[in-house]
Protein backbone atom coordinates (compact mmCIF):
# COMPACT_ATOMS: atom_id res chain seq x y z
CA UNK A 1 0.00 0.00 0.00
CA UNK A 2 1.63 3.14 -0.99
CA UNK A 3 1.88 6.13 1.27
CA UNK A 4 -0.07 8.67 -0.17
CA UNK A 5 -0.56 11.80 1.49
CA UNK A 6 -3.67 13.89 1.88
CA UNK A 7 -5.03 17.22 2.86
CA UNK A 8 -6.45 16.63 6.22
CA UNK A 9 -8.78 18.84 8.13
CA UNK A 10 -9.45 17.87 11.51
CA UNK A 11 -12.72 20.09 13.53
CA UNK A 12 -12.47 20.44 17.34
CA UNK A 13 -8.91 21.38 18.98
CA UNK A 14 -8.96 18.95 21.67
CA UNK A 15 -7.72 16.69 23.33
CA UNK A 16 -8.77 14.02 20.58
CA UNK A 17 -8.58 16.62 17.60
CA UNK A 18 -4.97 17.83 18.61
CA UNK A 19 -3.32 14.55 19.28
CA UNK A 20 -4.78 13.24 15.66
CA UNK A 21 -3.58 16.54 13.85
CA UNK A 22 -0.38 16.65 15.36
CA UNK A 23 0.32 13.09 14.74
CA UNK A 24 -0.74 12.95 11.13
CA UNK A 25 1.01 16.02 10.68
CA UNK A 26 3.88 14.78 12.31
CA UNK A 27 3.21 11.44 9.53
CA UNK A 28 3.46 13.76 6.70
CA UNK A 29 0.30 14.52 5.84
CA UNK A 30 -0.91 18.33 5.09
CA UNK A 31 -3.04 19.21 8.13
CA UNK A 32 -5.32 22.43 9.19
CA UNK A 33 -7.76 22.18 12.48
CA UNK A 34 -10.37 24.05 13.11
CA UNK A 35 -12.03 25.11 16.09
CA UNK A 36 -14.33 27.55 17.27
CA UNK A 37 -12.73 28.61 19.98
CA UNK A 38 -10.54 31.80 18.83
CA UNK A 39 -8.48 31.61 22.02
CA UNK A 40 -7.35 28.12 21.65
CA UNK A 41 -6.37 28.92 17.91
CA UNK A 42 -4.46 31.91 19.02
CA UNK A 43 -2.33 30.18 21.24
CA UNK A 44 -1.81 27.27 19.49
CA UNK A 45 -1.06 29.43 16.62
CA UNK A 46 2.20 30.54 18.98
CA UNK A 47 2.89 27.05 19.65
CA UNK A 48 1.25 27.03 23.10
CA UNK A 49 -1.28 23.78 23.81
CA UNK A 50 -3.85 24.71 25.41
CA UNK A 51 -4.16 21.23 27.25
CA UNK A 52 -1.27 19.47 28.72
CA UNK A 53 -0.58 15.85 27.25
CA UNK A 54 2.72 14.89 27.29
CA UNK A 55 4.88 15.31 23.67
CA UNK A 56 2.05 16.90 22.51
CA UNK A 57 3.40 20.60 22.17
CA UNK A 58 6.39 19.32 21.17
CA UNK A 59 4.94 17.79 18.22
CA UNK A 60 2.97 20.73 17.49
CA UNK A 61 6.05 22.69 17.77
CA UNK A 62 7.71 20.65 15.17
CA UNK A 63 5.33 20.70 12.70
CA UNK A 64 3.09 24.25 13.18
CA UNK A 65 3.05 26.56 9.51
CA UNK A 66 4.32 23.53 8.05
CA UNK A 67 2.60 20.16 7.96
CA UNK A 68 0.37 21.85 10.48
CA UNK A 69 -1.87 24.59 10.95
CA UNK A 70 -4.96 26.30 12.93
CA UNK A 71 -7.57 28.30 12.18
CA UNK A 72 -10.76 29.55 13.50
CA UNK A 73 -12.45 30.12 9.92
CA UNK A 74 -14.66 27.38 8.01
CA UNK A 75 -13.72 28.47 4.96
CA UNK A 76 -10.18 27.89 5.72
CA UNK A 77 -10.70 24.63 6.42
CA UNK A 78 -13.81 22.61 4.68
CA UNK A 79 -12.74 23.95 1.15
CA UNK A 80 -9.21 22.05 0.66
CA UNK A 81 -9.65 19.33 2.99
CA UNK A 82 -9.88 15.80 1.22
CA UNK A 83 -10.71 14.19 4.10
CA UNK A 84 -12.29 15.94 7.21
CA UNK A 85 -12.17 14.02 10.61
CA UNK A 86 -14.80 15.28 12.91
CA UNK A 87 -13.29 15.36 17.15
CA UNK A 88 -15.82 17.88 18.33
CA UNK A 89 -17.35 17.04 21.71
CA UNK A 90 -20.36 14.86 22.74
CA UNK A 91 -20.80 15.80 26.04
CA UNK A 92 -23.94 14.36 28.15
CA UNK A 93 -27.35 16.26 27.80
CA UNK A 94 -30.14 16.31 30.41
CA UNK A 95 -31.39 12.98 29.72
CA UNK A 96 -28.33 10.86 29.29
CA UNK A 97 -28.28 11.04 25.63
CA UNK A 98 -24.61 12.68 24.19
CA UNK A 99 -25.39 16.13 22.81
CA UNK A 100 -24.96 16.31 19.05
CA UNK A 101 -25.62 19.61 18.25
CA UNK A 102 -21.56 19.97 17.78
CA UNK A 103 -22.05 17.17 15.28
CA UNK A 104 -24.47 18.77 13.85
CA UNK A 105 -23.15 21.98 13.05
CA UNK A 106 -19.81 20.24 11.61
CA UNK A 107 -22.04 18.68 9.22
CA UNK A 108 -23.92 21.99 8.34
CA UNK A 109 -20.62 24.21 7.82
CA UNK A 110 -19.33 21.55 5.80
CA UNK A 111 -22.12 20.94 3.71
CA UNK A 112 -21.78 23.83 1.71
CA UNK A 113 -18.13 23.59 0.53
CA UNK A 114 -18.22 19.97 -1.18
CA UNK A 115 -17.21 20.49 -4.33
CA UNK A 116 -14.99 17.61 -5.27
CA UNK A 117 -15.38 13.91 -3.36
CA UNK A 118 -14.78 14.47 -0.17
CA UNK A 119 -13.98 11.57 3.13
CA UNK A 120 -15.91 12.76 6.30
CA UNK A 121 -14.98 10.81 9.20
CA UNK A 122 -16.01 10.55 12.94
CA UNK A 123 -13.60 10.29 15.49
CA UNK A 124 -15.90 11.70 18.30
CA UNK A 125 -17.59 8.78 20.15
CA UNK A 126 -21.16 8.54 18.86
CA UNK A 127 -24.27 7.35 18.94
CA UNK A 128 -24.61 4.49 16.50
CA UNK A 129 -26.43 6.08 13.09
CA UNK A 130 -24.99 9.05 13.68
CA UNK A 131 -23.37 8.53 10.08
CA UNK A 132 -26.82 8.44 8.63
CA UNK A 133 -27.67 11.92 10.00
CA UNK A 134 -24.65 13.28 8.95
CA UNK A 135 -24.92 11.90 5.49
CA UNK A 136 -28.94 13.10 5.51
CA UNK A 137 -27.30 16.42 6.93
CA UNK A 138 -25.09 17.16 4.63
CA UNK A 139 -27.64 16.39 1.87
CA UNK A 140 -30.38 18.54 3.23
CA UNK A 141 -27.66 21.59 2.71
CA UNK A 142 -26.38 20.59 -0.51
CA UNK A 143 -28.35 17.51 -2.04
CA UNK A 144 -25.42 17.21 -5.01
CA UNK A 145 -22.44 16.74 -2.48
CA UNK A 146 -20.43 13.96 -3.66
CA UNK A 147 -18.97 12.13 0.13
CA UNK A 148 -18.87 9.35 2.15
CA UNK A 149 -19.19 9.40 5.57
CA UNK A 150 -16.51 6.51 7.46
CA UNK A 151 -16.70 6.00 11.40
CA UNK A 152 -13.30 6.01 12.95
CA UNK A 153 -13.56 5.75 16.59
CA UNK A 154 -10.60 6.98 18.83
CA UNK A 155 -9.23 4.76 21.45
CA UNK A 156 -6.43 7.24 23.25
CA UNK A 157 -6.07 7.24 26.95
CA UNK A 158 -5.24 10.87 27.85
CA UNK A 159 -1.91 11.12 29.68
CA UNK A 160 -0.96 8.77 26.75
CA UNK A 161 -2.26 10.16 23.40
CA UNK A 162 0.26 10.41 21.67
CA UNK A 163 1.49 7.12 22.64
CA UNK A 164 -1.56 5.85 22.31
CA UNK A 165 -2.11 7.39 18.43
CA UNK A 166 0.93 5.76 16.96
CA UNK A 167 1.11 2.42 18.29
CA UNK A 168 -2.88 1.65 19.10
CA UNK A 169 -4.06 -2.05 19.68
CA UNK A 170 -5.79 -2.00 16.72
CA UNK A 171 -7.73 0.33 14.48
CA UNK A 172 -11.18 0.18 13.59
CA UNK A 173 -12.35 1.41 10.26
CA UNK A 174 -16.03 1.42 9.51
CA UNK A 175 -16.97 2.28 6.03
CA UNK A 176 -19.40 1.60 3.52
CA UNK A 177 -17.69 2.47 0.16
CA UNK A 178 -14.10 0.68 -1.24
CA UNK A 179 -13.54 4.41 -1.59
CA UNK A 180 -13.52 5.21 1.56
CA UNK A 181 -11.65 2.51 3.13
CA UNK A 182 -9.06 2.75 0.52
CA UNK A 183 -8.19 6.23 1.69
CA UNK A 184 -8.09 5.00 5.44
CA UNK A 185 -6.29 1.99 4.72
CA UNK A 186 -3.62 4.55 2.77
CA UNK A 187 -3.45 7.19 6.04
CA UNK A 188 -3.42 3.55 8.59
CA UNK A 189 -0.73 2.12 6.17
CA UNK A 190 0.90 -1.03 7.66
CA UNK A 191 4.30 0.96 7.83
CA UNK A 192 3.20 3.41 10.09
CA UNK A 193 0.66 1.20 11.96
CA UNK A 194 1.30 -1.76 12.73
CA UNK A 195 -1.45 -3.00 14.76
CA UNK A 196 -4.29 -4.98 13.64
CA UNK A 197 -7.29 -2.95 11.45
CA UNK A 198 -10.57 -4.52 11.52
CA UNK A 199 -12.78 -2.99 8.71
CA UNK A 200 -16.49 -3.08 9.29
CA UNK A 201 -19.86 -1.31 8.70
CA UNK A 202 -19.64 2.17 9.87
CA UNK A 203 -22.67 1.04 12.43
CA UNK A 204 -20.68 -1.32 13.84
CA UNK A 205 -17.69 0.59 14.34
CA UNK A 206 -19.83 3.24 16.02
CA UNK A 207 -20.85 0.18 18.25
CA UNK A 208 -17.41 -0.90 18.97
CA UNK A 209 -16.62 1.92 20.48
CA UNK A 210 -19.59 2.25 22.99
CA UNK A 211 -18.85 -1.74 23.73
CA UNK A 212 -15.11 -1.28 24.59
CA UNK A 213 -15.60 1.64 26.71
CA UNK A 214 -18.48 0.02 28.81
CA UNK A 215 -16.81 -2.95 29.25
CA UNK A 216 -14.18 -1.11 30.99
CA UNK A 217 -15.72 0.79 33.23
CA UNK A 218 -17.52 -2.72 34.22
CA UNK A 219 -14.17 -3.78 35.00
CA UNK A 220 -13.19 -1.15 36.70
CA UNK A 221 -16.82 -1.10 38.72
CA UNK A 222 -16.41 -4.74 39.13
CA UNK A 223 -13.17 -4.78 41.31
CA UNK A 224 -14.05 -2.00 42.99
CA UNK A 225 -17.16 -4.46 44.13
CA UNK A 226 -14.53 -6.77 45.53
CA UNK A 227 -12.57 -4.18 46.99
CA UNK A 228 -15.58 -3.56 49.26
CA UNK A 229 -15.95 -7.26 49.86
CA UNK A 230 -12.00 -7.66 50.51
CA UNK A 231 -11.96 -5.02 53.24
CA UNK A 232 -14.90 -6.55 55.50
CA UNK A 233 -13.06 -9.81 55.04
CA UNK A 234 -9.88 -8.46 56.05
CA UNK A 235 -7.96 -9.41 52.21
CA UNK A 236 -5.99 -6.94 50.57
CA UNK A 237 -7.52 -6.49 47.04
CA UNK A 238 -4.43 -5.35 45.31
CA UNK A 239 -3.47 -8.94 45.73
CA UNK A 240 -6.56 -10.66 44.69
CA UNK A 241 -6.33 -8.31 41.79
CA UNK A 242 -2.85 -9.79 40.97
CA UNK A 243 -4.17 -13.50 41.14
CA UNK A 244 -7.43 -12.25 38.76
CA UNK A 245 -4.82 -10.82 35.98
CA UNK A 246 -2.21 -13.28 36.18
CA UNK A 247 -4.91 -15.30 34.53
CA UNK A 248 -4.71 -14.23 30.82
CA UNK A 249 -8.60 -14.34 29.77
CA UNK A 250 -9.01 -11.93 32.43
CA UNK A 251 -5.92 -9.72 32.19
CA UNK A 252 -4.49 -7.37 34.77
CA UNK A 253 -5.20 -3.67 33.51
CA UNK A 254 -8.42 -1.77 34.86
CA UNK A 255 -8.57 -4.28 37.93
CA UNK A 256 -7.23 -1.10 40.18
CA UNK A 257 -9.38 -0.95 43.00
CA UNK A 258 -10.48 2.95 44.17
CA UNK A 259 -12.13 6.15 43.98
CA UNK A 260 -13.52 4.72 40.25
CA UNK A 261 -14.09 6.10 36.83
CA UNK A 262 -14.34 9.64 35.38
CA UNK A 263 -13.09 11.86 32.75
CA UNK A 264 -14.96 13.12 30.14
CA UNK A 265 -15.55 9.68 28.40
CA UNK A 266 -16.63 6.46 30.59
CA UNK A 267 -19.35 8.33 32.56
CA UNK A 268 -20.96 10.21 29.84
CA UNK A 269 -20.01 6.80 27.27
CA UNK A 270 -21.75 4.44 29.91
CA UNK A 271 -25.02 6.67 29.79
CA UNK A 272 -25.07 7.24 26.17
CA UNK A 273 -24.45 3.14 25.80
CA UNK A 274 -27.44 2.39 28.37
CA UNK A 275 -29.60 5.03 26.69
CA UNK A 276 -28.72 3.57 23.17
CA UNK A 277 -30.20 0.12 24.49
CA UNK A 278 -33.19 1.52 25.84
CA UNK A 279 -34.37 2.90 22.94
CA UNK A 280 -33.89 -0.58 21.21
CA UNK A 281 -35.97 -1.98 23.75
CA UNK A 282 -32.70 -3.43 25.74
CA UNK A 283 -32.47 -2.85 29.14
CA UNK A 284 -28.59 -2.95 30.23
CA UNK A 285 -29.21 -3.21 33.50
CA UNK A 286 -25.46 -4.62 34.54
CA UNK A 287 -24.49 -1.08 33.12
CA UNK A 288 -26.39 0.76 35.32
CA UNK A 289 -25.12 -0.95 37.93
CA UNK A 290 -21.79 -0.51 37.44
CA UNK A 291 -22.75 3.47 37.24
CA UNK A 292 -24.33 2.80 40.95
CA UNK A 293 -21.11 1.08 41.98
CA UNK A 294 -19.16 4.08 40.88
CA UNK A 295 -21.10 6.54 41.95
CA UNK A 296 -20.75 5.20 45.46
CA UNK A 297 -16.91 5.18 45.74
CA UNK A 298 -17.29 8.82 46.74
CA UNK A 299 -19.22 7.40 49.78
CA UNK A 300 -16.76 5.26 50.58
CA UNK A 301 -14.18 7.86 50.50
CA UNK A 302 -16.04 10.46 52.61
CA UNK A 303 -16.92 7.56 55.41
CA UNK A 304 -13.14 7.28 55.76
CA UNK A 305 -12.41 10.85 55.83
CA UNK A 306 -14.64 10.35 58.72
CA UNK A 307 -13.92 7.60 59.87
CA UNK A 308 -10.55 8.75 60.19
CA UNK A 309 -10.57 12.45 61.40
CA UNK A 310 -13.99 11.79 63.52
CA UNK A 311 -14.88 15.22 63.55
CA UNK A 312 -14.15 17.01 59.71
CA UNK A 313 -15.36 20.59 61.17
CA UNK A 314 -12.42 23.21 61.45
CA UNK A 315 -9.86 20.21 59.99
CA UNK A 316 -7.16 20.83 57.76
CA UNK A 317 -6.86 17.94 54.75
CA UNK A 318 -4.61 18.14 52.04
CA UNK A 319 -6.08 16.83 49.00
CA UNK A 320 -2.93 15.32 46.32
CA UNK A 321 -4.90 15.03 42.69
CA UNK A 322 -7.42 17.10 41.53
CA UNK A 323 -6.95 15.90 37.51
CA UNK A 324 -9.15 12.43 36.85
CA UNK A 325 -6.35 10.47 36.17
CA UNK A 326 -2.47 11.21 36.30
CA UNK A 327 -0.80 12.86 33.23
CA UNK A 328 -3.33 15.03 32.37
CA UNK A 329 -4.62 18.34 33.04
CA UNK A 330 -8.23 17.25 32.40
CA UNK A 331 -10.65 18.01 35.31
CA UNK A 332 -14.07 16.66 33.60
CA UNK A 333 -16.02 13.93 36.31
CA UNK A 334 -12.85 13.98 38.20
CA UNK A 335 -13.84 12.57 41.12
CA UNK A 336 -12.38 15.59 43.01
CA UNK A 337 -14.76 17.58 41.89
CA UNK A 338 -17.05 15.41 44.04
CA UNK A 339 -14.85 14.94 46.81
CA UNK A 340 -14.08 18.76 47.88
CA UNK A 341 -16.84 19.97 48.03
CA UNK A 342 -18.51 17.27 50.59
CA UNK A 343 -15.61 18.42 52.76
CA UNK A 344 -16.11 21.82 52.62
CA UNK A 345 -19.93 21.26 53.31
CA UNK A 346 -18.50 19.50 56.41
CA UNK A 347 -16.42 22.94 57.49
CA UNK A 348 -12.87 21.23 56.25
CA UNK A 349 -10.17 23.67 55.11
CA UNK A 350 -8.34 22.06 51.77
CA UNK A 351 -5.14 22.95 50.44
CA UNK A 352 -5.19 21.51 46.97
CA UNK A 353 -2.31 19.99 45.24
CA UNK A 354 -1.73 18.82 41.67
CA UNK A 355 1.06 18.55 39.35
CA UNK A 356 -1.06 20.03 36.19
CA UNK A 357 -4.73 20.30 37.16
CA UNK A 358 -4.88 23.51 39.60
CA UNK A 359 -5.69 25.99 36.99
CA UNK A 360 -8.44 24.01 35.69
CA UNK A 361 -9.53 23.60 39.26
CA UNK A 362 -9.32 27.10 40.18
CA UNK A 363 -12.57 27.79 37.86
CA UNK A 364 -14.48 26.01 39.66
CA UNK A 365 -13.20 25.99 43.43
CA UNK A 366 -11.83 29.65 43.59
CA UNK A 367 -9.23 30.46 45.98
CA UNK A 368 -10.70 31.31 49.34
CA UNK A 369 -9.93 31.41 52.85
CA UNK A 370 -11.20 27.69 52.74
CA UNK A 371 -9.73 26.81 49.78
CA UNK A 372 -5.48 26.89 49.44
CA UNK A 373 -3.98 26.03 46.20
CA UNK A 374 -0.07 24.77 47.29
CA UNK A 375 2.66 25.28 45.16
CA UNK A 376 4.07 21.85 46.39
CA UNK A 377 3.27 18.36 47.72
CA UNK A 378 5.18 19.62 51.27
CA UNK A 379 3.81 23.15 51.46
CA UNK A 380 -0.13 21.76 50.81
CA UNK A 381 0.98 19.26 53.90
CA UNK A 382 2.00 21.85 56.25
CA UNK A 383 -0.12 22.16 59.65
CA UNK A 384 -2.28 19.03 58.21
CA UNK A 385 -4.56 17.13 59.96
CA UNK A 386 -4.99 14.32 57.47
CA UNK A 387 -3.82 13.45 53.77
CA UNK A 388 -6.52 12.65 51.08
CA UNK A 389 -5.28 10.85 47.87
CA UNK A 390 -7.37 11.06 45.23
CA UNK A 391 -5.31 10.59 41.63
CA UNK A 392 -2.35 8.49 41.36
CA UNK A 393 0.14 10.63 40.33
CA UNK A 394 3.73 9.56 39.97
CA UNK A 395 4.96 12.51 42.40
CA UNK A 396 2.78 11.57 45.08
CA UNK A 397 3.92 7.69 45.03
CA UNK A 398 7.88 9.21 44.81
CA UNK A 399 6.99 11.42 47.58
CA UNK A 400 9.29 12.04 51.26
CA UNK A 401 6.85 10.45 53.31
CA UNK A 402 9.65 11.13 56.67
CA UNK A 403 9.20 15.10 55.19
CA UNK A 404 5.84 14.78 55.04
CA UNK A 405 5.32 13.10 58.47
CA UNK A 406 7.45 16.26 60.13
CA UNK A 407 4.91 18.71 57.85
CA UNK A 408 1.77 17.38 59.13
CA UNK A 409 0.09 18.51 62.47
CA UNK A 410 -1.57 14.77 62.88
CA UNK A 411 -0.59 11.98 60.78
CA UNK A 412 -3.42 10.40 58.99
CA UNK A 413 -3.66 8.82 55.25
CA UNK A 414 -6.99 8.25 53.59
CA UNK A 415 -5.48 7.15 50.14
CA UNK A 416 -8.16 6.74 47.69
CA UNK A 417 -5.74 5.60 45.07
CA UNK A 418 -3.63 2.60 46.92
CA UNK A 419 -0.45 4.19 46.03
CA UNK A 420 1.34 3.40 49.10
CA UNK A 421 2.26 -0.02 51.05
CA UNK A 422 0.43 0.18 53.93
CA UNK A 423 2.98 -1.79 55.98
CA UNK A 424 5.84 0.65 55.03
CA UNK A 425 3.57 4.08 56.13
CA UNK A 426 1.86 2.42 59.16
CA UNK A 427 5.58 1.35 60.60
CA UNK A 428 6.39 4.93 59.87
CA UNK A 429 3.97 6.22 62.42
CA UNK A 430 0.87 7.01 59.96
CA UNK A 431 -2.71 5.83 60.36
CA UNK A 432 -3.13 4.78 57.09
CA UNK A 433 -6.73 4.27 55.46
CA UNK A 434 -6.57 2.62 51.75
CA UNK A 435 -9.64 1.41 49.58
CA UNK A 436 -10.08 -2.38 49.60
CA UNK A 437 -7.61 -3.44 52.50
CA UNK A 438 -7.88 -4.59 55.70
N1 LIG B 1 -10.66 12.85 25.66
C1 LIG B 1 -10.48 11.56 25.43
O1 LIG B 1 -9.68 10.90 26.08
C2 LIG B 1 -11.24 10.86 24.33
C3 LIG B 1 -10.85 9.59 23.91
C4 LIG B 1 -11.55 8.96 22.90
C5 LIG B 1 -12.66 9.59 22.35
N2 LIG B 1 -13.05 10.80 22.78
C6 LIG B 1 -14.21 11.45 22.15
O2 LIG B 1 -13.73 12.42 21.23
C7 LIG B 1 -14.61 13.57 21.23
C8 LIG B 1 -13.83 14.81 21.58
O3 LIG B 1 -13.34 14.70 22.89
P1 LIG B 1 -12.30 15.75 23.50
O4 LIG B 1 -11.99 15.28 24.87
O5 LIG B 1 -11.21 15.97 22.52
O6 LIG B 1 -13.23 17.07 23.55
P2 LIG B 1 -12.85 18.56 23.96
O7 LIG B 1 -14.02 19.11 24.64
O8 LIG B 1 -11.50 18.58 24.61
O9 LIG B 1 -12.67 19.29 22.54
C9 LIG B 1 -13.71 19.52 21.63
C10 LIG B 1 -13.39 20.79 20.84
O10 LIG B 1 -14.32 20.93 19.76
C11 LIG B 1 -14.57 22.31 19.54
N3 LIG B 1 -15.80 22.43 18.74
C12 LIG B 1 -17.06 22.10 19.10
N4 LIG B 1 -17.90 22.28 18.06
C13 LIG B 1 -17.17 22.72 17.03
C14 LIG B 1 -17.47 23.03 15.68
N5 LIG B 1 -18.68 22.91 15.18
N6 LIG B 1 -16.46 23.46 14.88
C15 LIG B 1 -15.20 23.56 15.36
N7 LIG B 1 -14.84 23.24 16.62
C16 LIG B 1 -15.82 22.81 17.45
C17 LIG B 1 -14.64 22.86 20.95
O11 LIG B 1 -14.42 24.26 20.96
C18 LIG B 1 -13.53 22.09 21.65
O12 LIG B 1 -12.29 22.79 21.61
C19 LIG B 1 -15.74 13.22 22.19
O13 LIG B 1 -16.78 12.63 21.47
C20 LIG B 1 -15.10 12.21 23.11
O14 LIG B 1 -16.04 11.35 23.69
C21 LIG B 1 -12.36 11.47 23.76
Amino acid sequence: MGKKKFKIGVVGAGYVGLVTSSCLAELGHNVICYDKDKEKIRELNKGKSPIYEPGLEELIKNNLGRKLNFTDRAEDIYPESEVIFICVGTPSSQDGKPDMSYVETCAIELAKFITDYKLVVEKSTVPIRTAEWIERTIKLYNPKANFDVASNPEFLREGSGIHDFFQPDRIVIGVNSEKAKEILLQIYNDDDFKCPKLITDVKTAEAIKHASNSFLALKISYINMVADFCEKAGIDVDLVAEGMGLDKRIGRSFLKAGLGWGGSCFPKDVKAFVKMAEDLQVDFSILKEAYRVNERRIEVFIKKVKDALWVIKGKRIAVWGLSFKPNTDDIRESPALKIIPLLLNDGAFLSLYDPKAMENAKKIFPPSDKVHYANSLEESVIGAHALAIITDWDEFKNADLNRIKDLMLTHIIIDGRNIFDPKKVREMGFLYYPMGKP
